[in-house]
């Protein structure tokens, strides 16, 4: 039975962890759909499949292509996406005609937005039209070029954090993804927050828990303090593919059970 967003917030009341993964693609998220409440279908898709320095240089394009790719083939899960960075910041009415295109050629359920008080309003525009929209608070990958580090251990941080907790949530947002930042200050906000939040390198106590799927597969050499590896998928690709070039080499692949007759 597809997850709502009424059920995620009976979750949160009945304080079960939230699960999300992100997936990109179809492979990925058909095994996620099976394990995650939420599946994110994230603008990380630009560094981790694509190589890009930094989430700033995703697109619209590209977000199309993988959330539809994902969104298509979700059978429980709440789909949300991200929206890419120059989509939704400055006019509302642009915002509002991205993510209803983004929503609309996918079918997912969700779209999350980077930032606090600087997107406000925009985001109060897209819940009245009725959009579920979740936040994005702590480190921003769309406001850096790739060198995340934590946010908020200065007390201004700090200060923002929680100024823009209360914001988003008058503004409509059904949870927040709060990312890198430290224990003291995520057992502020989660006293505070009257709305689920999904924690990325933010202590084990929050609503839920998100990861990049090819961070938790160990697919990349990208190892922030907070990522536990729960698989070694490069080793793994790494040996099949030596294999592979092995069996060529010495003709022994493919052998006569893989002929056509
Ligand atoms: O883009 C993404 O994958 C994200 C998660 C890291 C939360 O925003």
């Amino acid at each position: 039975m597809k997850i709502t967003r009424e059920k995620i917030y009976q979750k949160f009341e009945n304080k079960q962890p939230i699960v999300c993964l992100t997936s990109y693609t179809e492979p990925i998220a058909k095994i996620a759909d099976k394990f995650a409440d939420i599946i994110l279908v994230g603008d990380s898709v630009g560094p981790v499949l694509y190589g890009y320095e930094s989430t700033k240089q995703v697109g619209m394009e590209l977000m199309l292509n993988h959330s539809s790719a994902v969104a298509k083939n979700i059978k429980k899960s709440f789909v949300v996406v991200d929206m890419p960075f120059g989509t939704y910041e400055k006019s509302r009415s642009k915002a509002l005609k991205n993510v209803k295109l983004i929503l609309s050629k996918s079918g997912a359920d969700a779209v999350k937005l980077e930032g606090g008080e600087e997107i406000s309003r925009n985001i109060s525009f897209l819940t009245k039209n009725k959009i579920n929209v979740v936040g994005h608070l702590g480190m921003l990958p769309q406001s850096l070029d790739g060198n995340y580090k934590v946010f908020g251990r200065k007390p201004i941080e700090k200060k923002k954090i929680l100024k823009d907790l209360k914001i988003l949530e008058n503004a409509g947002v059904m949870a927040i993804v709060l990312e890198c930042t430290i224990e003291s200050l995520v057992k502020e906000v989660l006293k505070k927050a009257n709305v689920p939040i999904i924690g990325i390198g933010a202590t084990v106590e929050c609503d839920g828990q998100i990861l990049v799927a090819e961070d938790l597969l160990g697919l990349n050499e990208f190892k922030p303090k907070f990522l536990k590896k729960y698989s070694n998928l490069r080793k793994i690709i790494n040996d099949s593919f030596l294999k592979f070039s092995k069996d060529v080499k010495e003709r022994k692949y493919p052998q006569k059970k893989y002929y056509y007759k």
